[in-house]
């Protein structure tokens, strides 16, 4: 079944980057010149997908105007001639569909997901996380979509990790190896920690569900803090049905904590058609 819908779970308080999330939403930070939603947004275009729910929560009004029409910054900019930009802002409202679903409380990450039940309306969907940014050259959405439509399963973006990363992510335990990229799943544990994980291999936050995703959350009982999460239900889902990882091939920047987020503005500047060069000097007269 094609994938043609994505959700984006953006209702959270991005605690791991206050101040600067105290009055603006964490997917609104700006990495170079796009705040970090827009490189959520277009990964998903670039798996052919247009049909989008952004979760979000109060106080983030900011991301549906981010999205919207400007008409007075577009007459403002015509005025002024500044054709580049004027197409730049234009694009931005016709990047995709979107629709902007409130979740009152915030209950979890399988709980926001569960929020895009009638969006979904018995289709497949992807889900993403906002916080960070995948440098592929083929859309990391698309790696897990192309697999999706083979196995007709559960697929999630897997990457490997270290000790310190077995407590940040879901860890999963392997069935099969299906090729190099591959894997079928045995288990998952979310955040177990270096002593009780199955293996170096973190679920990101990329994940491609089939429809069965939502019975799969509702049937899935909160964790010891109250919140339900994804990584529980899918093990829930791997009762009924195979579930599958793939190593997806790329960068990728977890810009919503602030080390990961200058790691990511570096490396992405230093790529940059216009800044790459300015940057390294930069840098090397900095080191100096
Ligand atoms: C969530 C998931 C976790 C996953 C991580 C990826 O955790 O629950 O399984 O590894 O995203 O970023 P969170 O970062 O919301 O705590």
């Amino acid at each position: 079944m094609k994938v043609r819908k994505a959700i984006i779970p953006a209702a959270g308080f991005g605690t791991r980057f206050l101040p600067a999330t105290k009055a603006q939403p964490k997917e609104m930070i700006v990495v170079i010149d796009k705040p970090l939603i827009q490189y959520t947004v277009e990964e998903i275009v670039g798996a052919g997908i247009r049909r989008i729910a952004v979760i979000t929560s109060r106080g983030k009004t900011a991301l549906e105007d981010h999205f919207d029409r400007s008409p007075e910054l577009e007459s403002f900019l015509e005025e002024k001639g500044k054709i580049e930009l004027l197409e730049e802002v234009r694009t931005i409202a016709g990047l995709a569909e979107l629709s902007f679903i409130r979740q009152p409380d915030m209950l979890g990450l399988g709980h926001a997901i569960l929020m895009g039940e009638s969006f979904a309306a018995g289709e497949p969907v992807a889900a993403l996380t906002p916080d960070d940014i995948y440098d592929c050259a083929v859309s990391c959405t698309r790696q897990l979509t192309d697999a999706f439509e083979e196995f007709g399963a559960t697929v999630v973006a897997l990457g490997r990790v270290d000790e310190e990363g077995t407590r940040k992510y879901g860890i999963i335990k392997v069935k099969k190896k299906i090729s190099e990229r591959v894997f079928e799943l045995a288990d998952m544990e979310e955040k177990p920690g270096p002593e009780k994980a199955f293996s170096d291999l973190a679920i990101l936050g990329r994940y491609v569900f089939p429809p069965e995703i939502f019975a799969a959350i509702k049937a899935t009982p909160p964790d010891s803090r109250g919140e339900i999460q994804i990584t529980d239900a899918i093990r829930v889902l791997l009762d009924r049905q195979p579930v599958y990882g793939v190593l997806f091939e790329g960068k990728r920047y977890d810009c919503g904590h602030k080390l990961g987020f200058l790691e990511g503005t570096i490396s992405l500047a230093l790529k940059h058609p216009e800044f790459g060069e300015p940057i390294r000097k930069i840098i090397r007269s900095l080191l100096r």
